[in-house]
């Protein structure tokens, strides 16, 4: 990519493995946590998603911008879901565009998002405001990629991956699966302007991402 790539989040588990595929793509990448921290060949930036201010040097002039952050499960305030998940994404929306710029941003949000009955709903809405978070990014007119994984599992790759659309199944894949997703995605342009679930498919031969893309339906302007 011409410019950097930020990753919020880029210190947790999933966000560690996207710096890592970004670095072996040969891309410069922005690391942004709540805590500075060394990170090897990527650059370190203190930031949190909570605070426009703060993400404005990180996300200045970047070519896309990869969003893993582990909400709080509070009905309100700063550790709620609508302060991280939707308030938060619109703060990368507002901060990654500031200068002018179009980035490509990736979500990883979840799958369950649409099912409001569910029991992780109950956690601060968690389900409502990340559905929220979603909607601002593909109401944005900027290039997005929204990934919603299974239950994360940890290890090595889980095999074959199978994407959905529609938000009807269940299962797990692998935190590497994720992250090869979303970096995957910023060099396909079937993975453009579409959302999809992610399940790991024991048994199943294993496909290329840009075959797996391909296999997707863009997201309508009203589509979930
Ligand atoms: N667990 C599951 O089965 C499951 C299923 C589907 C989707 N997901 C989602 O997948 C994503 C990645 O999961 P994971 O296991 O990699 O999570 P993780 O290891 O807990 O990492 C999440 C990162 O979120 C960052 N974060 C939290 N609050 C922040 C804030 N206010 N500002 C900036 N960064 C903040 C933290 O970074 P710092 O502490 O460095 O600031 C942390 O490193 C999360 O969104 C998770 O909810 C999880």
């Amino acid at each position: 990519m011409e410019n950097p790539v930020a990753v919020v989040g880029g210190a947790g588990r999933v966000g560690r493995l996207v710096v890592a595929g970004l670095l072996e793509q040969g891309e410069r990448v922005r690391v942004v946590s709540r805590r500075a921290r060394a990170a090897g060949a990527a650059e370190s930036f203190r930031a949190d998603i909570r605070d426009r201010a703060s993400l404005a040097a990180p996300l200045a002039g970047c070519s896309a911008v990869v969003i893993s952050v582990e909400p709080g499960t509070a009905d309100r305030g700063p550790d709620s879901p609508e302060a991280t998940m939707y308030q938060g994404v619109r703060n990368v929306l507002d901060a990654a565009t500031a200068g002018g710029e179009k980035p490509h941003i990736v979500l990883v949000s979840q799958i369950y998002v649409t099912r409001k009955g569910h029991p992780i709903n109950a956690q601060g809405r968690m389900l409502d405001w990340r559905l929220a978070g979603e909607d601002a990014i593909r109401a944005s007119g900027l290039p997005y990629t929204v990934v919603r994984p299974s239950w994360l599992t940890g290890g090595p790759r889980g095999g074959a991956v199978r994407l959905e659309q529609g938000d009807l199944g269940d299962g797990q894949i692998s935190r590497q699966d994720v992250a090869d997703a979303c970096v995957q995605a910023l060099y396909s342009p079937s993975a453009l302007a579409v959302t999809f679930e992610m399940y790991n498919a024991p048994g199943a031969a294993r496909t290329g991402w840009a075959e797996l893309f391909q296999g997707l339906a863009p997201d309508l302007s009203t589509a979930r």
